[in-house]
C-alpha cells in the first residue's frame, strides 16, 4: 500500500517543507487510486518544495519534470541533489499558462493542491493540460474544495478566511461543480471523482507542522469550516 511507505517520509511533515495540508497523504492516496506505470514520464504540476516528485519517483519509479512557479528550479535542484534523485527528477520553473513542454510528452500529469490556481474553466484544462498529455495518459489531480455549498454565516467565515479574495473564494468548489467544470469531451473522460479519505490527517499535519498559515486555517476549522471543506480527486483520462 503507498500509505504505509509515508513512514520514510515523515522527515518532510514539517513547515521547511509542507505548503498546505499534507501533499504526500494525498498523493498517496491517489496513487493508490490511480496507480503510475513504473518509468512512465509525468509532470508534477505546482510541485511546491518538490517533496511530491520525490515520492512520485522513488514509490512510483517514475520520471519526473517537478515544475513550479513560486519555487525556483535552483532550490528545487539543490534539494533534488541532496536527495540524489537527479536521474530521476527534473526541475523545471514555469507557469502553468506557458508551458515549456513538447505537446502529447507525458503519460501523467500529477497536481496536488495547486490546480485550482491556474484552472478555472474547461478551456483553461484543455490549454494548458491537455495537450501534454499522450493519447491515454491521466490527469490525476486533488484539489482542497468543498463537501457542501457555502451558506449564510458559513460563507461570510470561508470569505474571512481567504482575506475577502473572491478568486480564492471561487476556487473552493464541490465534486459536482468540478465535474461540470470539466465537462464532457471527446477528447477526454472524467474516469473518477471522489472526495479524499485523508482529509483530516491531512490537513491535522498541516497545523502540527507549526507554519503560521496553518495556525490560521486552525483557527477556521475550529469556527466550523471542517463541516464545509473537502479534499476533491479527479482522474482524467485522455481518449486513445
Ligand atoms: C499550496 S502550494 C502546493 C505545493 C505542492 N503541490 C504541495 O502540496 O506541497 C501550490 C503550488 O502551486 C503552484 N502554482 C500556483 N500557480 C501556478 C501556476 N500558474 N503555474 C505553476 N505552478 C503554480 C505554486 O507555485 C505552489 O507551489
Amino acid at each position: 500500500m503507498m500509505k504505509d511507505r509515508l513512514i520514510d517520509y515523515r522527515q518532510f511533515f514539517t513547515k521547511e517543507y509542507l505548503m498546505g495540508p499534507n501533499s504526500l497523504r494525498l498523493l498517496a492516496e491517489m496513487l493508490e487510486k490511480c496507480p503510475l506505470k513504473k518509468g512512465s514520464r509525468v509532470m508534477d504540476l505546482g510541485c511546491g518544495m518538490g517533496i511530491t516528485s520525490l515520492f512520485l519517483a522513488k514509490e512510483a519509479g517514475v520520471i519526473v519534470f517537478a515544475t513550479d512557479l513560486w519555487i525556483s528550479a535552483t532550490d528545487n535542484a539543490r534539494r533534488i541533489r541532496e536527495w540524489k534523485m537527479e536521474d530521476q527528477i527534473v526541475p523545471i520553473h514555469a507557469d502553468a499558462h506557458d508551458l515549456p513542454y513538447a505537446e502529447e510528452y507525458f503519460d501523467a500529469v500529477v497536481s496536488i493542491d495547486a490546480f485550482h490556481y491556474f484552472v478555472t474553466s474547461k478551456e483553461d484544462f484543455e490549454k494548458m493540460v491537455l495537450p501534454y498529455l499522450k493519447k491515454g495518459g491521466a490527469a490525476v489531480i486533488a484539489i482542497p474544495g468543498l463537501k457542501k455549498e457555502l451558506d449564510g454565516e458559513a460563507a461570510k467565515t470561508f470569505m474571512e478566511w481567504v482575506g475577502g479574495d473572491q478568486k480564492d473564494y471561487d476556487s473552493f468548489k464541490t465534486r459536482k461543480a468540478w465535474l461540470e467544470l470539466i465537462g464532457e469531451s471527446e477528447e477526454y473522460e472524467i474516469v473518477q471523482s471522489f472526495e479524499l479519505g485523508c482529509f483530516f490527517e491531512a490537513w491535522e499535519d498541516w497545523f502540527a507542522s507549526g507554519h503560521e498559515y496553518g495556525i490560521k486555517d486552525k483557527e477556521f476549522f475550529a469556527r466550523g469550516m471542517d463541516e464545509y471543506l473537502a479534499f476533491i480527486g479527479l482522474v482524467i483520462q485522455r481518449k486513445q
